[in-house]
């Protein structure tokens, strides 16, 4: 909801614009207007009229008629100190003079975007994470991964900081050599991990390069997707077209590959190796969209390593996987990283067909070449299961239906019959099905009637049905998004199910981001080649959420990973873009559940201000592991200490999120789950917040106590909540609702789960 609240202020600034460019002078430009809220003399009572006196001043001293009110756009009072206003150069100037003013930037206008992700999130130049992080200018994003390719826009330096001092790294390892010519102040370091692959697989070593870039495609991609510089002109063959742009654009980026071949192989020495160099060249946030399945936390060559990431104050972002709907599918469902599911956005690749009675209907399309068809006679050919039939056809456009969906058979059946084109009808429409390089479009069943009875009413006429079809259409404000996408992992987390994961949702499906030029982003016989790529996957959602946590950490310096986790989880999104609750694609489209979304959508605006969070300390992850019955060896192999404390275990981490299993069985036994947290007041000095609980059917939840006193920032308060009801019957049932702590100004909701799993714990 807050996203839709940040996207209509932007839109209406975008109005407000386009008004001043018609309506004023051509030398006045708007600006944002940073100010210093110390110097506010007293006599104002709010930033507001400070800002309205201090324009006021500046204006009348230069005769001008326009009332200083009808300059101020915004003005900004959480998390920036100042305001935006359209000013003449000599009222700029003055400004400058105004006790109080700090500094200005000029307001560059909006181009429509393609790495659309930022806008869909909320961001924006304006207000919000964007401006008060600075787009996260002194924070250093570690990726682990494939790789980049150097000379990619997406790389550029031009206008950055000098790299902040804590870096402490040194390689720039490229074309077997320490070439720092290749990095910059975006790219300030790259290594390569490959010993443990080379000693495990030594047949393979003439194919292994020592060198950072990317031969892949995958690290060029993830990496500009957090952190990327801005790029104009960018596309995917007409679709997405405009400017790319990382979500945290202005971040340095320090690049680890250890992912190798065509396929991207990696082994666990390898991880390790990259993430530790990681730690010590200083990076602040680390971003790792690959994980290992069905291993324990002790045997996780990322739970490990990132266990010293976290004691050091490194967030760490790490993808949930692609291993699809069913439950416990999820990697990287370690409780001291944030683990990401994917979803949708709002942005659709079309393409249009236009019948010969002049009505247009437009559908899902991702075909890339430049033919369109223009008044071709079109067919309805039922499920297209017959490439005989259809070759009797081929001069024509095919309509297919198939209610289970359209399947992959019926593409290669219309590419076979070498037909001009495809409309496929279906309401379970699967963008991944199709093909490229074959003219197709998905239309819905509502369309689907529309074109059959065309098709019909001139099949009876005697003469020739007519339709036309055009292509490259990028459409956006697609109702519902976003949606939890059918490939994304799913929880209990095999390692550890008592902390409930995925911890959060971000956009991960057709993602535009940076391309190594001389890799094929499609083979179908010829390759083809672009600049950028749109690709799906947690692997594109976790370098989102790397990005937010890069923003975050840039206005929050001193918050723990912990917190950081928390503020996303407690502040995220659970309704779309229609006000219902987010859904899941994987599951028929019903409601999506915390272990397919999360806590919710990520929203970094909100995320600033989250209130309370549940922190953790190294020592809570200390009592985990020893509740969890490992053993002392097990855990030094997590802590790297072998005087690990464990004489206060509990499965109970202070995470942001609850869950409980219920044992199906007889449903006259009742059972109660007792969790105990702490919530730390982030926010103003004094507040008050009050809990309130979505009920979850069949079972009591209580909070004592539901009323949280503060009286100071930074102050600690503990509360149990108490889950109690009868036992299910069915299994693999999930029941969830939520606790949210509220006050005048927040909002910190965390999903409960209770649910009856068929598998072992
Ligand atoms: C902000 O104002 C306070 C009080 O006038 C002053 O002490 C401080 O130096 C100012 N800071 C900046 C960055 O101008
Ligand atoms: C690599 O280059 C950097 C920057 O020039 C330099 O500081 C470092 O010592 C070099 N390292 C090696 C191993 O040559
Ligand atoms: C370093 O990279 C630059 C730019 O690509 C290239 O011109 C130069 O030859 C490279 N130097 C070495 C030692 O490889
Ligand atoms: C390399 O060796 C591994 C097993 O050690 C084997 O699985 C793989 O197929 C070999 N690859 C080649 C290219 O020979
Ligand atoms: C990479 O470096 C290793 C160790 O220095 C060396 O043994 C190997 O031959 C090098 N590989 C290539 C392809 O140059
Ligand atoms: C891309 O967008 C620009 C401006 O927004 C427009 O001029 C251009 O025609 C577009 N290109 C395509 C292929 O849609
Ligand atoms: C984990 O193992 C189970 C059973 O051995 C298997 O069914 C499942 O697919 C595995 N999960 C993943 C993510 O590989
Ligand atoms: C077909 O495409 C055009 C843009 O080329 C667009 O304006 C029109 O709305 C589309 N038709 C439909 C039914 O969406
Ligand atoms: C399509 O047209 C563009 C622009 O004219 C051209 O660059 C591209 O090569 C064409 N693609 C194909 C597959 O012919
Ligand atoms: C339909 O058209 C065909 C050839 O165009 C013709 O042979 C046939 O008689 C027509 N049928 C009717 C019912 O008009
Ligand atoms: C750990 O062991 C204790 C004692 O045997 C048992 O009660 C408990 O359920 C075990 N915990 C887990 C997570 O398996
Ligand atoms: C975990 O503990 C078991 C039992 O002591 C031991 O056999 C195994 O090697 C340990 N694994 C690790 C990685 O510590």
């Amino acid at each position: 909801m807050a996203s839709n609240i940040s996207l209509l202020l932007l839109f209406s600034y975008i109005t407000t614009i386009l008004h001043f460019i018609i309506f004023t002078f051509a030398q006045s430009d708007n600006y944002i207007i940073h100010m210093n809220l110390s110097a506010m003399p007293k006599a104002f009572s709010n930033q507001h009229s400070w800002y309205h006196s201090t324009l006021s001043q500046v204006t009348t001293a230069n005769n001008n008629l326009n009332s200083p009110s009808s300059k101020i756009i915004y003005t900004y009072t959480n998390v920036m100190n100042g305001f935006s206003a359209n000013l003449s150069p000599q009222d700029h100037e003055s400004l400058k003079n105004s006790p109080g003013y700090i500094s200005s930037m000029p307001d560059l206008p909006l181009k429509l975007d393609t790495t659309h992700s930022p806008q869909f999130l909320g961001l924006n130049p304006y207000k919000g994470a964007w401006p008060a992080s600075e787009y996260g200018k002194d924070i250093i994003v570690g990726v682990i991964d494939t790789g980049v390719w150097p000379e990619s826009e997406s790389f550029k330096d031009d206008g950055m900081t000098e790299i902040p001092s804590k870096w402490k790294g040194q390689l720039c390892q490229f074309d077997n050599s320490n070439n720092s010519s290749l990095c910059n102040k975006k790219l300030i370091g790259a290594r390569f991990f490959n010993k443990g692959f080379l000693a495990k697989y030594s047949n393979l070593s003439t194919t292994i390069t020592n060198t950072t870039r990317d031969v892949d495609g995958h690290g060029t991609h993830t990496s500009t997707t957090a952190a990327g510089s801005k790029v104009d002109g960018a596309s995917f063959f007409g679709y997405a077209n405009g400017t790319a742009r990382g979500i945290a654009s202005l971040s340095r980026l320090a690049i680890y590959k250890n992912a190798w071949g065509k396929n991207g192989d990696a082994v666990s020495s390898d991880v390790i190796a990259a993430i530790d160099a990681a730690i010590s060249d200083g990076v602040d946030v680390l971003s790792i969209s690959l994980g290992d399945n069905n291993v324990s936390l002790y045997e996780d060559a990322i739970a490990i390593a990132t266990f010293a990431a976290m004691e050091k104050g490194v967030i760490v972002s790490t993808s949930a996987g692609n291993n699809g709907a069913s439950f416990k599918s999820l990697h990287n469902g370690t409780p001291w990283v944030i683990t990401v599911a994917a979803g949708t956005m709002d942005r659709e690749f079309h393409g249009n067909i236009t019948l010969g009675n002049g009505v247009s209907l437009t559908g899902l399309s991702s075909y890339i070449g430049n033919f369109s068809a223009s008044n071709f006679p079109v067919v309805f050919m039922g499920k297209c299961d017959n490439v005989e039939e259809l070759k009797k056809v081929k001069s024509n456009i095919v309509v297919c239906e198939d209610n289970s969906g359209i399947v992959t058979a019926q593409i290669s059946n219309l590419v076979e019959a070498k037909v001009v084109g495809g409309v496929f009808i279906s309401n379970m429409p699967n963008i991944y099905d199709l093909d490229n390089i074959f003219p197709s479009i998905i239309i819905d069943q509502i369309n689907g009637e529309i074109v059959k009875a065309y098709i019909k009413s001139y099949t009876s006429k005697n003469s020739s049905s007519i339709a036309s079809m055009s292509f490259k259409k990028t459409i956006f404000g697609a109702k519902a998004s976003p949606k939890v996408d059918s490939y994304s992992s799913r929880g209990p987390s095999y390692s550890c199910p008592y902390v409930l994961k995925p911890d959060i949702t971000a956009p991960g499906t057709s993602i535009l981001a940076a391309w190594p030029p001389n890799i094929p982003v499609l083979e179908y016989g010829t390759k083809v080649y672009n600049k950028f790529n749109v690709l799906s996957g947690t692997s594109m959602s976790c370098p989102h959420v790397a990005g937010v946590a890069a923003l975050l950490k840039g206005v929050h310096p001193d918050w723990s990973p912990a917190a950081i986790r928390s503020a996303m989880m407690t502040t995220s999104d659970i309704l779309d873009n229609t006000k219902q609750p987010i859904k899941d694609i994987g599951n028929d489209n019903k409601d999506a559940t915390p272990l397919a979304l999360g806590a919710g959508h990520v929203n970094p605006n909100r995320a600033l201000d989250p209130g309370l969070v549940y922190d953790v300390g190294v020592q809570d992850y200390v009592n985990l592991l020893c509740a969890l019955n490992f053993t002392q060896q097990n855990i030094t192999a997590i802590t790297r200490t072998p005087f690990n404390d464990c004489s206060k275990p509990s499965l109970d981490l202070n995470y942001p999120s609850f869950i409980t299993f219920i044992d199906a069985g007889n449903s006259s036994v009742r059972t109660t789950h007792e969790f105990r947290r702490t919530v730390t007041n982030v926010g103003e000095g004094q507040s008050t917040y009050f809990a309130s609980i979505t009920p979850i059917k069949g079972f009591n939840i209580s909070v004592v106590p539901n009323k949280l006193v503060f009286n100071k920032k930074n102050r600690k308060i503990s509360f149990k909540l108490k889950i109690e009801g009868q036992k299910v019957t069915q299994k693999n049932k999930v029941s969830f609702g939520y606790l949210t702590w509220k006050d005048s100004k927040h909002v910190v909701r965390s999903p409960v789960v209770v649910t009856t799993p068929d598998f072992n714990l």
